[in-house]
């Protein structure tokens, strides 16, 4: 699938993006407390490099630190702009490629992909570009967090859909419905995946459907290209260690 079409799958969900989470400012709150942990220290300059609406950027931002929001969404980035500004936190957020970030080597503290967005690409030649630019903007030292679904365990039983999510907007709002059909590729490492929104409309439900792919990357083979990128020490950090709710390579750019 052509990046444009990546572009554009989250530019269309940007306005409706909160609605996957039950409560977003509480996912807001609990993913940016556990990367403060993993950073600790006060006041870094964290990347978001894949910072989408918002939800890690946002949540860091609200721990201290001084963040920088780039995603390949156009909208998604301006959106987390706002929703930063309605929390009383600043955040410059701009449209850029992962591949090709915008920013002086060694200009940040720590950089951030999280929620399963390195693997929207879709070869090794794209993701060691982009771990090969986050080292690049990277001090010396400096700590990368990645997280991805946990796709050791998901390529041994490459499930076809996700179960149901309910996001309602008040106690007694509106309820809007959420999953995902996934489409395994004949090669059992991509996959499409359908992503489907149910939204209420006078008593009947109106669907939108989007479509985008993936690269199940496994955690060992993730690990080699980040140690190939630069990186020392790339270490995986599951959940119950960390709160966080996917788990995150973790590993310090080389000196
Ligand atoms: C599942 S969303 C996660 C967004 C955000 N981290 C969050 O949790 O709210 C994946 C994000 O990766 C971004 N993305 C995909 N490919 C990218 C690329 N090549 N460069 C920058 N961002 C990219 C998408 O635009 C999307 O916002």
């Amino acid at each position: 699938m052509p990046e444009a079409s990546v572009a554009h799958f989250y530019d269309e969900l940007a306005d409706d993006y909160h609605l996957i989470y039950s409560d977003w400012d509480a996912s807001i709150r609990r993913q940016g407390d556990a990367l403060d942990a993993l950073i600790g220290q006060a006041r870094t300059a964290v990347l978001d490099c894949s910072c989408g609406i918002g939800t890690q950027a946002i949540g860091l931002a609200l721990r201290g630190h001084s963040v920088t929001g780039t995603d390949l969404s156009p909208r998604a980035a301006a959106r987390a702009v706002r929703e930063a500004a309605r929390r009383g936190v600043s955040l410059a957020a701009a449209a850029a490629d992962m591949r090709r970030l915008p920013f002086p080597d060694g200009r940040f503290d720590s950089v951030v992909c999280a929620d399963n967005s390195l693997p929207h690409l879709l070869t090794e030649q794209d993701v060691r570009a982009a771990l090969t630019e986050m080292r690049r903007v990277l001090r010396p030292a400096g700590l990368l967090l990645v997280s991805t679904r946990p796709y050791e365990d998901l390529l041994r039983d490459r499930p076809t859909s996700t179960p149901p999510h309910v996001h309602r907007a008040a106690a007694d709002g509106e309820r809007t419905v959420t999953f995902q059909l996934w489409h395994w590729h004949d090669d059992g490492e991509h996959y499409d995946l359908e992503h489907f929104q149910l939204l209420p409309a006078g008593g009947e439900w109106r669907v939108k459907v989007r479509w985008t792919t993936y690269w199940a990357l496994g955690q060992g083979r993730l690990a080699d290209l980040v140690a190939k990128a630069g990186f020392v020490d790339p270490e995986w950090r599951m959940p119950q260690e960390t709160g966080f709710f996917q788990p995150l390579l973790v590993a310090r750019a080389g000196e």
